[in-house]
């Protein structure tokens, strides 16, 4: 009866909290002009074994159709983003900013913070080159975390430049082939202690330590905090240039939005891409590009963590979910004319809800307060008139049925 590991049921109130944090992600895209696209759920496997690295490829959710095709579950949604962007270039003026957010699924260990199925809010902006993209981009991760009632205290964004480090690989002669096992080594060095770091470094380890410890120093960076500093978001967001992403395909400015204190898994995390088209469509189709993506998972674990963030996400879905008017049927002889009511005022947009099948009085009233209504409306001896209880303050009149419909919208609009 339970879920496969890693996949979770969402019951009414996992659904409301989903919600929540769907109508945050969008209403914040929107206001940055991003615009909603999505792909299919299932790709051809050869679409991640490409390029997005080995973290990912091992942990896919692949399997052989019936028609015989290598598929996998998606288990992100960028290499789709360059696959449709490929297909579809020459239809849309660039650049384009675009959000979708997929369920995503990958075959890892579960553990906090990490399941096999989770949704990512993705961001990305297509043909733009300029930093001004990667700046308006990290504030938009920002902001996103700002409308859930996060405060720099809470979160922070680390910023880095996978191009600092290719061009330091550059400078130490280390062959192209050899920089992927170089920069994957850098991103787990915070998760393992440094004789193993070191010794995947090798020759390279003393200055990669030196610089992680806080010696390196990129102008392009610099630049990007003064602008985001100007957006007055300057205390979200840390230059660290020990973030450089597990995903192979990125080429420059890479990010990643964690818990102040430090105790989750990364809530975001994303950069540029700008080979990743090219390398995808076989040089088709070449166009720079950036993204990002935030978990659900994370995301709901800090809410629920953090007072005031919970408190605001209890309270919006309390007001969205409450009904407006719960009607007691206490005489039967009465539905016909409870219906009709109750059929009107959902025509206009009020949240009505009654008993499908006779109840007690006491019990209606009992579960119009479980479903929050603010009204009740008695149906009973006193036809045609009507009993009009206001739930939270118990005040209670009676109301001629034909000004029923009037002094509910008066109530209401209090
Ligand atoms: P990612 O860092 O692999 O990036 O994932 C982004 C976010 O998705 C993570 O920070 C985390 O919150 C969430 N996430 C990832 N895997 C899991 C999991 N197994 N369970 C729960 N949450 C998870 C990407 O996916 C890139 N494609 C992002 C991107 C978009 N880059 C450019 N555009």
């Amino acid at each position: 009866m339970q879920p496969l590991p890693g996949f979770r049921d969402f019951l009414p109130k996992d659904c409301a909290r989903r919600n929540y944090i769907f109508d945050h992600w969008r209403a914040v895209a929107r206001r940055y002009g991003f615009v909603e696209w999505d792909g299919p759920l299932l790709e051809p496997t050869a679409l991640y074994t490409k390029k997005s690295g080995p973290e990912i490829v091992a942990q896919l959710f692949n399997f052989t159709d019936k028609g015989d095709r290598e598929v996998a579950m998606r288990p992100e949604l960028t290499p789709t983003l360059a696959r449709v962007i490929a297909a579809h270039d020459r239809e849309f003026k660039k650049p384009l900013k675009w959000f979708s957010i997929p369920q995503c699924f990958r075959y890892e260990k579960q553990q906090r913070g990490r399941l096999r199925e989770h949704f990512q809010f993705n961001a990305d902006i297509i043909g733009e080159e300029s930093l001004d993209a990667d700046i308006e981009l990290i504030a938009l991760c920002v902001d996103l975390l700002r409308a859930f009632g996060f405060t720099a205290e809470d979160v922070l964004v680390r910023i880095s430049d996978r191009e600092f480090w290719t061009d330091f690989l550059r400078e130490q002669n280390v062959p192209k082939e050899g920089w992927e096992e170089v920069l994957q080594a850098i991103d787990k060095s915070e998760r393992e202690p440094r004789e193993k770091t070191a010794a995947r470094l090798g020759p390279l380890a003393e200055r990669t330590f030196e610089i992680l410890d806080g010696e390196g120093s990129s102008e392009k960076l610099e630049r990007l905090v003064a602008a985001l500093r100007d957006r007055g978001l300057a205390e979200f967001v840390e230059i660290d240039l020990g973030i450089v992403r597990g995903l192979a395909y990125y080429s420059g400015v890479v990010f990643e939005a964690f818990d102040r204190g430090g105790k989750l898994r990364a809530l975001a995390g994303g950069g540029r891409y700008d080979n990743l088209i090219q390398q995808l469509s076989d040089g088709a189709v070449s166009l720079p590009a950036l993204g990002f993506a935030m978990g659900d998972v994370v995301l709901a674990e800090l809410i629920a963590e953090s007072p005031a963030a919970r408190r605001k996400m209890e309270e919006t879905i309390a007001a969205e979910q409450n009904l407006d008017i719960y009607v007691v049927i206490a005489k039967e002889e009465r539905r016909a004319d409870a219906l009709r009511l109750i059929q009107a005022l959902r025509e206009q947009n009020y949240r009505v809800d009654y008993p499908l099948t006779p109840a007690k009085v006491g019990k209606q009233f009992q579960t119009a307060e479980q479903l929050g209504a603010r009204l009740a409306i008695l149906f009973g001896d006193e036809w045609p008139q009507l009993k009009l209880k206001d739930l939270p303050t118990g005040e209670q009149s009676l109301v001629p049925h034909e000004e029923l419909p009037r002094r509910v919208a008066t109530l209401l609009s209090t």
